[in-house]
C-alpha cells in the first residue's frame, strides 16, 4: 500500500525558505535528558589510618620496595613481600604489582603501586598515581587507599590529587551506549576511601581540586558530544548553566551580531541552517570595577571545511572544533565553583562551519566588527574570522587587562608541535611566561612560537585589508598573525590547541579522545596570577 504521508526534502526545505529568513532546525531525536557522562563516578571519603578488613588495598611503594608503616602495619605486609620476592617489580612511578584474592585472608585484592623517588613526587605525579589506581578499579568495589610513603610527608594538597587523579581517569563518554558491559556502559562505580593523617585538611583541599575536575569534565562532554547533539545554540544553553554557579551569561544571537558588524563570525555562519550564537560570560570574584582577565573561544560545533570542503576520511573528528569554547566554559566553570577571586569574563563564538547554497565562497569579501576587511580565500580557514569578532567585541566591551583566546585552529601547528604541546602565540613576554608556567605546573604545556612582521606580511591581500590564509609555510603563525589583526594595544596570547584538545594519546589521566586541555591550565593561570 501506498504511503501517503508527505515527506519534505529538508535541503529543499532550506533552500526554499532563505528568502524569508531561518528555519529553525529540526530538533535533535535523541532525548536530551541523557544523563551526564560521569554518572558512575566512583565515590571518595577520607578517613584516619586503620586497619582495612575487606574489599582492595591499594599502598604506595617507594624505590627499594618500600613501604610505609602505616601499610606495613597491617595485613597486606606479608602478602606484598611474597609478591615481591617473585615478581620484577621496581617500584618505578606508576607501576604495579597486583594480588588477588590472597589466601587466606579477608581482602580480595591487594595493589602496591610504586612511586618512585618519594622526594621527586610532584603535583602532576599525585594525579598520574591517583589515575592509575582510577584504572585498576572501574567497577563496583570497595577499595582502601593507604596514602602513605616510608621517609616522606604527604602534605594534605598532594593527597588531594591523589584522589583528583582517581576522578580524572574515571570519565568516560557513554552516554550514547545503550547496552552495558564490555565496551558498554558500566553504572556501577567503585568507592574509595583514602586512609590519610588529617582528613579534614585533605577534605577541604580536595573540595577545590574537585570543582576543577567538573570543569574539565565538562570541557571534555562539550568535544565529545556529536555536532547534531551541539549546535551554536546548544552551545550557549550549555554556558548559560553556569548561571546556577553565580556567573552573569549573556546570549548575543544572530540578529545582535548583525547589528554589531560581526560580518566575519556571520559570514562563517551564513551555510548553515543552525543560527550562530555568542555566549559572554562573566565572573566578578575580584574587586568592583577591576578589569577583568578575559578568554575567548573558538566554538566550531562542526567545519566541514566550507565550499573548500575537507577530504571526508576523518572529517568527523571536526564535531571536536569546539575545542577552545569547551576549555573556556569549563574554566569559567571552574572559577565559578570554587569562588575564584578574581573579575573573569569568557566570551565563545559558536558556528557550523557547512557547505550549502547559501554558504561563504571563496573570494568573498567581509566586513569584520572592526571595520577592516578579510578576503576570505579559503572557507575552511573559519576559526581565525570567528575569533576576529569575538576578539574584538571584548576589548571594546570590557577592556580586559588581558586577553587570552583558545583555538584548534590549525592543523599545521600538530605538524609543527605534535600532541603534547599548545602552541602560544604572545605579544607580551610576561603574560607568555606565566602561561608556560601555568603549563608547567598543569602538565598542560605550551610552547612559544614566533610572531612578527615577516609573517604578517602573508596575509596582505589584492583585495581587502588582508586575505584569511597565508600560503603553504608556517601556517600556524600566519593564522596568529591574523589574529593579531585584531587586537588593541592588549597583552595578549593565542593557544593553538588542535593537537592537545582532542585525539591526543591518553594517559593516566586523560582518557577520552576528548582531553578537557585549557580548563587546568586556565585555572592555574588565574589562581597564580590574579588572585589575592
Ligand atoms: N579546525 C581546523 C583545524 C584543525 C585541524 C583542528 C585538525 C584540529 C585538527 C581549521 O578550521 C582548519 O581547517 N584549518 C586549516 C587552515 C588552512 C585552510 C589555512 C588547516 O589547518 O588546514
Ligand atoms: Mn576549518
Ligand atoms: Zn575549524
Amino acid at each position: 500500500m501506498a504511503d501517503w504521508r508527505i515527506t519534505l526534502d529538508p535541503t529543499l526545505r532550506r533552500r526554499n525558505f532563505h528568502h524569508i529568513g531561518r528555519i529553525s532546525p529540526i530538533a535533535p531525536v535523541a532525548s536530551r535528558e541523557r544523563t551526564a557522562s560521569m554518572s558512575s563516578l566512583p565515590t571518595i571519603a577520607f578517613t584516619k589510618f586503620a586497619e582495612p578488613k575487606r574489599g582492595s588495598v591499594v599502598v604506595l611503594a617507594g624505590d627499594g620496595r618500600s613501604i610505609g608503616d602505616r601499610a606495613a602495619s597491617s595485613d597486606p605486609q606479608q602478602v606484598l613481600t611474597r609478591a615481591f620476592g617473585i615478581s620484577d617489580f621496581n617500584a618505578g612511578l606508576a607501576t604495579l604489582v597486583d594480588v588477588l584474592a590472597p589466601a587466606g585472608g579477608k581482602l580480595d585484592r591487594i595493589v602496591a603501586l610504586g612511586v618512585g623517588k618519594p622526594a621527586e613526587l610532584d603535583e602532576y605525579a599525585w594525579f598520574r598515581l591517583g589515575g592509575t589506581i582510577g584504572s585498576q578499579f572501574r567497577k563496583a568495589a570497595d577499595v582502601t587507599v593507604i596514602v602513605d610513603v616510608r621517609d616522606r610527608d604527604i602534605s594534605a594538597e598532594e593527597a588531594a590529587s591523589l584522589a583528583g587523579g582517581i576522578l580524572l581517569r574515571a570519565y568516560s563518554f557513554d552516554k550514547y551506549k545503550t547496552k552495558k558491559g564490555t565496551d558498554g556502559k558500566d553504572d556501577s562505580a567503585p568507592r574509595f576511601t583514602m586512609m590519610v593523617a588529617k582528613p579534614a585538611a585533605v577534605k577541604k583541599a580536595f573540595a577545590s581540586i574537585e570543582t576543577t575536575i567538573a570543569g574539565v569534565a565538562l570541557a571534555r562532554d562539550l568535544v565529545n558530544e556529536p555536532a547534531n547533539m551541539l549546535g551554536p545554540r546548544e552551545f550557549g544553553e550549555k554556558a548559560k548553566e553556569l548561571e546556577k554557579l553565580g556567573v552573569e551569561v549573556r546570549i548575543l544571537d544572530e540578529k545582535a551580531m548583525r547589528k554589531l558588524g560581526m560580518g566575519a563570525l556571520l559570514g562563517v555562519a551564513q551555510g548553515s541552517v543552525r543560527p550562530p550564537c555568542m555566549a559572554v560570560m562573566q565572573w566578578r570574584g575580584g574587586r568592583k570595577g577591576e578589569a577583568p582577565v578575559a578568554f575567548v573561544g573558538k566554538g566550531v560545533v562542526f567545519d566541514t571545511g566550507g565550499n573548500s570542503i575537507k577530504p571526508a576520511s576523518g572529517m568527523e573528528d571536526m564535531r571536536g572544533d569546539v575545542g577552545g569554547a569547551a576549555a573556556v566554559v569549563g574554566a569559567m566553570h571552574a572559577l565559578a565553583a570554587r569562588k575564584a577571586r578574581a573579575n573573569v569574563v569568557g566570551i565563545i563564538g559558536c558556528v557550523e562551519n557547512m557547505v550549502d547554497g547559501n554558504a561563504q565562497r571563496p573570494g568573498d569579501i567581509v566586513t569584520s566588527m572592526s571595520g577592516q576587511t578579510i578576503e576570505v580565500l579559503n572557507t575552511d580557514a573559519e576559526g581565525r574570522l570567528v575569533l576576529a569578532d569575538a576578539m574584538w567585541y571584548c576589548q571594546q566591551e570590557f577592556k580586559p587587562k588581558v586577553m587570552i583566546d583558545l583555538a584548534t585552529l590549525t592543523g599545521a601547528i600538530i605538524v609543527a608541535l605534535g600532541q603534547h604541546y599548545a602552541g602560544l602565540f604572545s605579544n607580551d613576554d610576561g603574560l607568555a611566561d606565566q602561561l608556560i608556567a601555568a603549563g608547567r605546573a598543569t602538565r598542560e604545556r605550551v610552547w612559544r612560537m614566533p610572531l612578527g612582521p615577516e609573517y604578517d606580511k602573508l596575509i596582505d591581500s589584492k583585495n581587502a585589508d588582508m586575505k584569511n590564509i597565508g600560503g603553504r609555510y608556517g601556517g600556524a603563525i600566519s593564522a596568529a598573525q591574523f589574529l593579531q589583526r585584531f587586537v588593541k594595544d592588549t597583552p595578549w596570547a593565542h593557544l593553538d590547541i588542535a593537537g592537545t584538545a582532542m585525539g591526543a594519546p591518553s594517559t593516566e589521566i586523560s582518557p577520552s579522545w576528548a582531553t578537557g586541555f585549557g580548563v587546568r591550565l586556565l585555572d592555574r593561570f588565574v589562581r597564580d596570577n590574579f588572585e589575592a
